[in-house]
């Protein structure tokens, strides 16, 4: 078979991992030809292709980024977009394409389904809001980059007896913060799900540092909002999928900590460093069977799917389960393992 392999959205570490593997039992084992295409659905538009094979991807496992480039371009918002991705999928030549990305770029996936492409999914966002799956790779590394860099604010927050605000990624889920920050030993975690009221957060750390216990670590997700009528944000640009650039909240939530307790506040935003670098052993392991289990579901012609993480099992869900609805914290999960360690 002639199968097509291609990177969507923000970049995530183990995208190169799960490329390796899809390669490697794709030519190894099922003798196919492996087609890269250039910084996602922007290259199946334009054509725009590389070769790929066992040899290109000697020494990719543990590098971030990924070496097909990655682009969020939507090919329902481009004119003539979908034709293009038919014309170029027929030039090519490709019998099977196997999409790596998140919400977005799984739903043009499945989108292009019902044109009779076939197509495979893999999850892949920092985020891991995709549902269907208990995990998405990339998830992994981004934790643990904000867990290492709150690690070092406690020792500097210490010192100077600071508030230290750390934001974070996830635009409407906050599942980095709420990890980043149970490991981190944050005393306050602000997440899209819940909207924060700062008086009562600004409380919490009041009285936290009446109690001679300073050195607070706030975790901010960048999709953290306030309660309605209680604090204004800045809104920013939108994207082809209709996201908004977001990066900011921690400046404010930080200012108005340091104006509402009198507590000298600093703010560290860490952006895309989240996304960077290379992959955790468990996101290597875990991009390594996702991309294994995406070329067996194209041999089984379980077009239309996803791979995913259920149970501790790599099977295959159909698309629509997954780019559905996002997965958010859920407020009991919230409540039980972050909520006793505020204030
Ligand atoms: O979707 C993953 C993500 O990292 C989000 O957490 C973040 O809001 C967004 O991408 C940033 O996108 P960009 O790289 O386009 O700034």
């Amino acid at each position: 078979m002639r199968v097509g392999v291609l990177t969507g959205g923000g970049d995530c570490p183990g995208l190169n991992a799960v490329i390796r593997a899809v390669v490697r039992k794709g030519e190894r084992h099922y003798g196919d030809q492996l087609v890269g295409f250039v910084d996602g659905w922007r290259g199946v538009i334009e054509g725009s292709t590389k070769d790929l094979d066992v040899g290109r991807c000697r020494g990719i496992l543990p590098r971030g980024g990924t070496i097909l480039g990655s682009s969020r371009t939507n090919p329902y918002k481009v004119d003539g977009g979908v034709d293009a991705v038919k014309a170029s999928m027929a030039t090519a030549r490709i019998d099977a394409l196997i999409a790596i990305g998140g919400e977005d770029t799984l739903g043009v996936a499945h989108k292009l389904g019902a044109e009779k492409l076939n197509v495979v999914g893999v999850p892949k966002t920092i985020d891991n809001d995709l549902s269907a799956t208990e995990l998405t790779f990339g998830f992994h590394t981004a934790v643990q980059i904000c867990v290492d860099a709150i690690d070092r604010l406690h020792t500097t927050a210490e010192s100077h007896d600071r508030v230290m605000v750390c934001e974070v990624m996830g635009r409407h889920a906050g599942w980095i913060a709420t990890y980043a920050g149970i490991a981190g030993g944050a005393a306050e975690i602000l997440i899209p799900e819940q909207p924060f009221d700062i008086a009562d957060v600004a409380e919490r750390i009041r009285r936290r540092h009446e109690q001679g216990r300073f050195a607070t670590i706030v975790v901010v997700a960048e999709g953290a909002s306030p309660k309605e009528g209680t604090l204004e944000l800045a809104s920013g640009d939108v994207d082809q999928f209709g996201h908004v650039r977001l990066g900011g909240v921690g400046n404010v939530v930080a200012q108005e900590i340091e104006r509402r307790t009198g507590f000298e506040t600093r703010v560290t935003i860490l952006g895309h460093i989240q996304r960077g670098g290379t992959p955790t052993a468990f996101d290597r392991v875990l991009a390594t069977r996702f991309g294994i289990a995406a070329i067996d579901a194209v041999h089984d012609g379980a077009f239309g799917h996803m791979v995913a993480l259920q149970a501790g099992e790599i099977v295959p869900v159909p698309l629509a389960d997954a780019v559905g609805e996002l997965k958010t914290v859920p407020p009991d999960h919230f409540a039980n393992v972050a909520l006793p360690f505020f204030g």
